[in-house]
């Protein structure tokens, strides 16, 4: 066997005609191309021996191979193989050695799968499966020779280990004890909350509010309950403990963002299947230079470029997700590398994190924008947002990019795990020309993008432009019950109970105690800028840890813009800096902007804890990027 070359155009016809692969449709196919190796084969070279290791499946492209079956020391060709056939599979799917030696008769070319793709390939597309069945059928009707030791090895024996492939697939990790753990703390929390006095200043239903929340963090945390139902449960919390009545504790699903969200996770999930996604990340892939440090960075600048024109990070993040999968495996790179960490979080920064660069990078900006005192938003524009908040989002911007190429770097063996620049271009080339179902996703999304632009002359919410769209897919037929299938609704709950999160914390007048409580603390702070500036940060980090974004920060600006104002401070830099500080994700729980990564990536893209690093960046360069610019701030006549 001589060295591995990347496979190239010509193989696309190749794999279209190969039985094995006749009920896979073309994106399918594309995505399995991105892990086929080409290996060249010299005549009279082996790439199987008789009771190896099976590691690999193969395929042959050009030539002819021998099947050799060694007996007594005698060995004989008990089969030949041209091209299309496929060979190596027994030994993956028994768990025994390989079965027979696989020798080239003439020079050769075969494609290779590593084990795993293969298992996983023929778990996840079941007429893989069939078609494999149907090859192993005809060989044993071929051999029909009783006794032969290749039909006994696949034969039932009890101390033969189970198959893999018929092992079920892996689960994703749930802590059973720890989960157990979980629900044993909320209940502890529920109990003391609702059956203690509430502290001074605080209603009755405040109280209760701020134990159904504490109690739903460690749940969240160790995973004891599907978050859709933990979502429900609290709601019904909410509304049998009198802390807020029904259509309070359900308000955040009578919200346009919720629309926005259903309606962007379908068309999300629609303009996926129909491959557009896929032939985008590809386009990303090939155009952006310095390789996989390239595309960090591409990846995060482009969000931060795409932020203005859609408002909505959770939006933004829900719509490139399922892109991002397929970037990653179009690239080859394993869910769970650090590969598919890095570009994940590199996607996270730049789609979901920097959201206070422009006054539309996010929704929530433009609610703290609204809660400012008046005389600050009147010399407040588009653009002198973008010009006051530009010291720190520069230093957030190039301290975030440089700590995840830091923290991501491929090391030791998976920097071999590299693009092959011939498998993109045969997954081009498998996908061909743009389809009906491709162009008219293009087309709502465009529109999506324009509705969302030009809202501010057309005053139409983004949750309704969204729903249009969605509409329009499904009269074309792109958007289908299948489609409505695959959104995580699970999810969807959840988004729902948390933006009721603030109406019921108002209704039960936690906002003012909170307000209350962290004003006495802070007015103090405020004659020194930096001191304030930092400590007002590591304030939001700790709020955010039991407030969502979105209400944090506009509360904590309410709370405090007054309180910095007497001592000389523009609200201004209190509004951003909440804004920027309030959005961690150090727990997967405080952000809907990461969950809707996690979970839109399919949420076997990444770790949590392969987050926890950039989390930990975010929340240092944070720190970093706000007390830095309190000079620039300073000569701007802000502090
Ligand atoms: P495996 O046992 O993994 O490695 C050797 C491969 O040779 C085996 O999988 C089959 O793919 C192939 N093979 C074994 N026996 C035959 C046969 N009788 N006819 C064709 N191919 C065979």
């Amino acid at each position: 066997m001589s060295e591995r070359q990347p496979p190239g155009l010509e193989y696309a016809t190749v794999l279209t005609q190969v039985d094995l692969f006749t009920g896979l449709d073309r994106v399918t196919l594309a995505k399995l191309a991105a892990h086929l190796e080409v290996v060249p084969v010299d005549a009279g070279s082996a790439v199987v021996h008789q009771g190896g290791p099976g590691d690999a499946f193969y395929l042959v492209v050009k030539g002819t191979f021998g099947v050799y079956v060694a007996a007594d020391g005698d060995e004989s060709c008990v089969n030949t193989l041209g091209p299309g056939a496929p060979f190596g599979e027994m030994a993956l799917l028994s768990g025994r050695p390989r079965s027979a030696t696989v020798r080239a008769e003439t020079a050769a070319e075969v494609l290779r799968l590593e084990r795993s793709r293969f298992l996983d390939l023929v778990r996840r597309e079941p007429q893989v499966g069939l078609a494999l069945a149907g090859t192993l059928c005809e060989r044993l009707r071929r051999a029909q020779v009783p006794g032969d030791d290749t039909t006994e090895a696949v034969s039932s024996d009890s101390d033969v280990p189970a198959p893999p492939i018929l092992m079920p697939a892996p689960r994703p990790s749930r802590r059973p004890n720890l989960g157990t753990l979980g629900l044993a703390v909320a209940a502890v929390v529920i109990l003391v909350t609702w059956l203690t006095p509430s502290p001074p200043g605080l209603t009755r239903a405040g109280w209760r509010a701020v134990g159904t929340l504490v109690a739903a963090v460690p749940i969240l945390a160790l995973d004891a309950m599907p978050e859709g139902i933990l979502a429900l449960s609290l709601a019904a919390a909410w509304v049998l403990g009198g802390v807020a009545p029904v259509n309070v504790a359900l308000s955040g699903f009578a919200s346009t963002s919720w629309v926005l969200l259903v309606s962007v996770l379908a068309m999300g999930a629609a303009i996926a299947a129909s491959g557009l996604l896929y032939r985008i990340a590809l386009w990303i892939v090939a155009h952006s230079p310095g390789g996989y440090m390239g595309q960090l960075a591409a990846l995060s600048v482009g969000g931060v470029l795409v932020g203005p024109a859609v408002p909505n990070a959770t939006g933004r993040v829900t719509l490139i997700a399922p892109a991002l999968r397929e970037l990653v495996e179009a690239l080859g790179y394993a869910p769970g590398s650090r590969q598919a960490a890095g570009l994940a979080m590199a996607t996270l920064i730049g789609f979901g994190q920097l959201v206070g660069v422009f006054l539309t990078s996010s929704t929530t900006a433009l609610l703290v924008f609204a809660v400012l005192p008046a005389d600050t938003r009147r010399d407040l524009s588009w653009l002198t947002w973008a010009t006051r908040a530009l010291p720190t989002s520069v230093i957030l911007v190039a301290g975030l990019i440089a700590a995840v190429i830091w923290l991501y770097r491929p090391r030791g063996a998976e920097r071999v795990a590299r693009p092959r620049p011939g498998a993109l271009e045969l997954q081009r080339a498998l996908l061909g020309p743009p389809s009906r179902a491709e162009q008219l996703s293009l087309l709502a999304a465009t529109w999506l993008v324009f509705g969302f632009v030009t809202q501010p002359w057309h005053r139409i919410e983004p949750g309704w432009i969204a729903a249009l769209a969605l509409g329009a897919l499904a009269l074309t037929g792109v958007v289908n019950a299948e489609t409505l299938r695959s959104v995580n609704w699970s999810f969807v709950l959840l988004f729902g109970t948390l933006a009721s999160l603030s109406s019921v914390f108002t209704t039960a007048a936690v906002d003012r105690w909170v307000a209350g409580a962290v004003s006495a603390s802070v007015r103090g702070l405020a004659g020194t800028p930096v001191v304030f500036v930092g400590a007002l940060t590591l304030l939001c980090f700790a709020v955010s840890l039991v407030l969502r974004w979105q209400a944090a920060a506009p509360l904590l600006t309410i709370a405090l813009g007054p309180v910095a104002a007497a001592a000389g401070i523009s609200p201004f830099i209190v509004g951003l800096v909440t804004l920027i500080a309030c959005n961690g994700f150090f727990l997967p729980y405080q952000s809907t902007t990461y969950l809707a990564l996690y979970h839109g990536t399919g949420g076997g893209l990444f770790t949590h804890r392969q987050a926890r690093l950039a989390a930990l960046a975010y929340g240092v360069s944070t720190l970093v990027a706000l007390c830095a610019s309190v000079p620039v701030w300073r000569a701007m006549g802000l502090l």
